[in-house]
């Protein structure tokens, strides 16, 4: 059986790796007596490449040679892969692809053309690296109801945090780390602002809930604001600060789902995951908590997760494996006002003794924190759970300080 590459960044090269490096024992696993790389498209050149002599720049290569039939998509972006992968699907190949800004946005359709067709649309690299995640989803716990997820999906932003919470190193010097760990999107601002998370959640959103949830719908908010006086609050308070994915059923039939740094206590799985690692904490009905843990971002762990899909792809030439969700309406994701939550609140007043009592005349019970050389004003605490529109309703009418952070507390 032949396969084809369509993208020689960070994770196609390791695709090309894996499968030259593991050749035999993935032949065997897929069930072929001979599994071939046959192409790689990119638009550039790689001169002095091991697998130079496989490389085109015409997609209608791939498209037209009738022996390719797996086509592994590594492009990353919407504009072309959209396009190659629905004319590969419909041309009767299979697909696996690890873009999770296209799976996030159009998986219904490809889901859909690939079911049509016949062949297997998988991606299992689109969320966690080489974490397994949606295998287990879709197959292992099946039989739950999962009323909650949280994760930790983005390992760019993760390293970042726990480089500048350990090390004290800046935001920059650590972001430019990662670009060269091959971590960071191409680019980063999709990781720093939390779009990378808020698509990887959309997806499994939309596989747990049969439903596709797109990006739009999720309230999302990035690292950037981070202060290193909040992450001092956050340890004296007995946490860590996580760009948190968080997806929940809201009676029976709505989902609630957000992407934003919080305050994870110590007591979390989530809160020891550090570096480049990814997590994954799912709630389940028999099972209780789950935690997948693993490498979530860089090259040969997405290749393991990608060439995995393609050997599942090889072994069901005949029985197709369909999983998958439906198009679904907007209003299927409540506004992430309307849920309850708790804030962390750090704020700048001139007369803060003044300030602690209408705090607490306002809000009720709250828990005061302090930390070591914080300027004269500084007050932070965290508020009871109640409706986030509620809580900050109050926290506009306290014209005697200024907001500095707001975070939300996980629960998880
Ligand atoms: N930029 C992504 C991350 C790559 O840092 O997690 C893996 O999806």
């Amino acid at each position: 059986m032949y396969v084809a590459i369509m993208g020689y960044g960070v994770v196609g090269s390791g695709v090309a790796e894996v499968l030259a490096k593991n050749h035999h024992s993935i032949t065997k696993k897929s069930m072929q007596s001979e599994l071939e790389l046959k192409y790689i498209l990119d638009i550039r050149d790689f001169p002095g490449d091991p697998n130079e002599k496989l490389m085109i720049k015409d997609f209608n290569i791939i498209l037209n040679d009738d022996d390719v039939k797996v086509v592994v998509e590594t492009m990353g972006g919407l504009h072309p892969a959209f396009e190659f992968v629905s004319a590969c699907l419909k041309a009767g190949k299979s697909v696996v692809s690890s873009n999770k800004e296209l799976v996030a946005a159009k998986g219904d359709e490809l889901l859909k053309i690939a079911e049509e067709k016949n062949v297997n649309f998988l991606f299992e690299a689109s969320v966690g690296g080489g974490i397994p995640i949606i295998r287990p989803l879709s197959q292992c716990l099946a039989a739950n109801e999962i009323y909650e997820i949280y994760g930790i999906l983005n390992g760019t932003t993760n390293f970042i945090l726990t480089k500048m919470i350990n090390e004290g190193l800046d935001f920059a010097t650590v972001l430019r780390m990662a670009q060269e760990n091959g971590y960071a999107e191409k680019d980063p601002t999709a990781d720093i602002e939390g779009h990378d998370a808020c698509r990887k959640i959309c997806i499994l959103a939309s596989l747990i809930y049969g439903k596709h949830v797109y990006p739009d719908w999720v309230h999302t908010e990035g690292i950037t604001k981070i202060d290193l006086a909040d992450v001092e609050y956050a340890k004296n308070w007995g946490g860590v600060i996580k760009l948190i994915a968080c997806a929940k059923e809201v009676d029976g039939e709505k989902l609630y789902a957000v992407v934003s740094p919080a305050l994870v206590a110590n007591t979390s799985q989530l809160s020891s995951v550090d570096d480049v690692f990814n997590a994954i904490l799912v709630k389940g009905d028999a099972t209780g908590d789950v935690v997948f843990y693993g490498r979530g971002a860089g090259k040969l762990p997405t290749a393991s997760a990608i060439v995995a899909d393609v050997i599942d792809c090889c072994r069901h030439t005949k029985e197709k494996k369909f999983f998958g969700w439906e198009s679904c309406n907007e209003n299927f994701v409540i506004d992430y006002l309307d849920a309850e939550t708790s804030l962390y609140i750090r704020a700048k007043a001139e007369h803060p003794e003044d300030a602690v009592a209408e705090i607490q005349k306002t809000f009720g019970n709250v828990t005061l924190l302090s930390r070591k050389d914080a300027p004269a004003g500084e007050i932070a605490f965290v508020t009871d759970t109640d409706t986030e529109r509620a809580l900050r309703t109050k926290l506009d009418t306290l014209h005697i300080l200024e907001p500095l952070s707001v975070l939300r507390i996980a629960n998880c």
